[in-house]
């Protein structure tokens, strides 16, 4: 779908978007001769004017007939909280409507080019979807909205978007797609070369750890995970200078478990699909970077993929069975399910020892105890540090991928002492994810800044939201975003 800004509505058929902020029905005005009888019809169908409230009606508009979609837009809400609403609204309502075009209205709100640039936002990301597997869909399955113009804005809008939004749509959809793509299309290399394709021209430098590579580095907690599947692991590393020259680079890495079957300690049948997007937080990372290097963001990054495929099989490992991490110390498999955790271990420590950067953020699809937790409304937060950990929850709360600190004590960290090893990879049931965060913090040398980001229930949704359709959300692209324009470029 493409986006266009103008400063008044284009001539020929669309489908006019009007927003009525709350009981404010100023913005009918525009509507001219048929003003009253949709005032009256907004009335009549108990319409709120809330956010995400909707209106549909034809009108005679000068002589043709046009479909009128009333948007609520809330009453005394900010244009920036109310205008990616309005927009992902829009096009969910129109997107297989049957209309082409979509004009969304704005000049009765008077929304500066921030606001209507998100509105755009809030537009495109809504339409995004993946219909490459679906070959026999009928007319009226297919999606037929080719373009949305936004009208108002104050001039400015149109720059707005392609400097600050649309990079981070670009990020979004990669995401999207390696999260959607199953897992025998998506493994460790074919990650690794889509990735590669994606990001081609955007200067990131990008480099390709094979498991030759990682065992002579000793990675012995991640191939570990990935020594069941016939699928190789690799870790790839993706480079971003846009910052000083030699300041320590900010570190996000990511859980890339291109599907996750448990392993030896196999996981039920039902459901176990969804283990496609244990590679989540990977995608996250790689769709960060690609956002943050296209909007040639003032900050140096280095993103992490730790990519593996958790099987069973004659040569997958063991419980019971114990490996030594990068880092040195030694780990006892109690459960081949507990894998993220093993695989962020040996990324994190890697990028310690060649990157020394100052903060490490990573993302994973961690714990299904994290749902129990928080549901799919807040991804958990752990971090060894106050402010890092409140400069994230801020920009989770802008960017609506919202965090819920959780928290990390030692009492938590004994339960994951081992007799046999220096640390066995679970504890008992009951605060799974604190002590799988703990696991991932015994990597994390003195002095660095650390946050987990425990995703599991975000990754993926049944449910669409404002902003996506129901499946890969994108989580995580925009909170890395968000937080290197508040807090490296500030
Ligand atoms: N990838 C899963 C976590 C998960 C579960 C993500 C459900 C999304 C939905 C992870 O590798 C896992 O299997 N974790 C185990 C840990 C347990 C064995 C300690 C879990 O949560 O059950
Ligand atoms: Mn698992
Ligand atoms: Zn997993």
């Amino acid at each position: 779908m493409q986006i266009r800004f103008a400063d008044s509505r284009p001539a020929g058929d669309y489908a006019l978007v009007l927003p009525v902020a709350g009981k404010d029905r100023s913005t009918l005005s525009a509507l001219g001769a048929s003003q009253r009888a949709i005032a009256v019809a907004l009335d009549r169908q108990r319409f709120e004017g809330d956010a995400t409230n909707t209106s549909e009606q034809f009108i005679d508009d000068n002589g043709s007939v046009r479909r009128l979609l009333v948007v609520g837009t809330g009453m005394g809400v900010s244009p920036i909280e109310a205008a990616e609403k309005l927009g992902g609204t829009a096009v969910s309502k129109l997107q297989m409507s049957g209309e082409k075009r979509g004009v969304i209205d704005l000049s009765g709100l008077g929304y500066d080019a921030d606001a209507a640039a998100r509105v755009a936002l809030g537009a495109v990301l809504r339409a995004w979807r993946y219909d490459r597997y679906r070959t026999k869909l009928k007319d009226n399955q297919k999606a037929t909205l080719e373009d949305i113009v936004i009208v108002g804005g104050n001039g400015g809008a149109a720059k707005r978007y392609e400097q600050r939004w649309a990079p981070v749509v670009e990020g979004v959809s990669l995401t999207r797609e390696l999260v959607t793509e199953p897992a025998n299309i998506i493994y460790p290399e074919t990650f690794v070369e889509r990735v590669k394709a994606s990001v081609k021209g955007s200067g990131l430098e990008l480099e390709v750890l094979d498991r030759a590579a990682m065992d002579k580095l000793g990675m012995g907690a991640l191939l570990g995970v990935a020594q069941g599947s016939v699928r190789e692991a690799r870790l790839l590393v993706l480079k971003w200078n846009g910052g000083g020259k030699g300041a320590p680079p900010t570190a996000f890495v990511g859980k890339g478990v291109t599907f996750d079957t448990g392993g030896i300690s196999i996981k039920p049948a039902a459901g176990m699909e969804a283990m496609k997007w244990d590679m989540g937080g990977a995608g996250a990372v790689a769709g960060a970077l690609k956002a943050l290097a296209l909007r040639k963001a003032k900050a140096n990054i280095v993103g992490i993929c730790g990519l593996v495929e958790n099987m069973p099989g004659g040569n997958a490992q063991r419980p019971g069975d114990v490996v030594t991490t990068m880092s040195g110390q030694t780990v006892e498999v109690i459960n081949t399910d507990a894998e993220g955790r093993l695989v962020l271990a040996d990324a994190v420590t890697y990028v310690q020892r060649n990157f020394t950067p100052s903060t490490i953020i990573d993302l994973a699809t961690l714990t299904g105890a994290i749902l129990i937790s928080l549901g799919h409304e807040w991804a958990g937060l752990f971090s060894n540090n106050d402010d890092l950990a409140g400069r994230l929850q801020a920009a989770g709360d802008e960017s609506g991928d919202k965090l819920w600190r959780m928290p990390l004590a030692e009492p938590f960290d004994r339960l994951i002492d081992s007799p046999i090893a220096d640390m066995k990879n679970v504890g008992p049931r009951e605060g799974g994810s604190i002590t799988a965060a703990q696991f991932i913090q015994r990597f994390i040398e003195n002095g660095v800044k650390w946050a987990h980001v425990d995703m599991a229930g975000k990754a993926w949704a049944d449910k669409a939201g404002t902003t996506y359709e129901k499946g890969a959300t994108g989580f995580g692209v925009r909170l890395l975003d968000q937080y290197v324009a508040d807090v490296l470029e500030a």
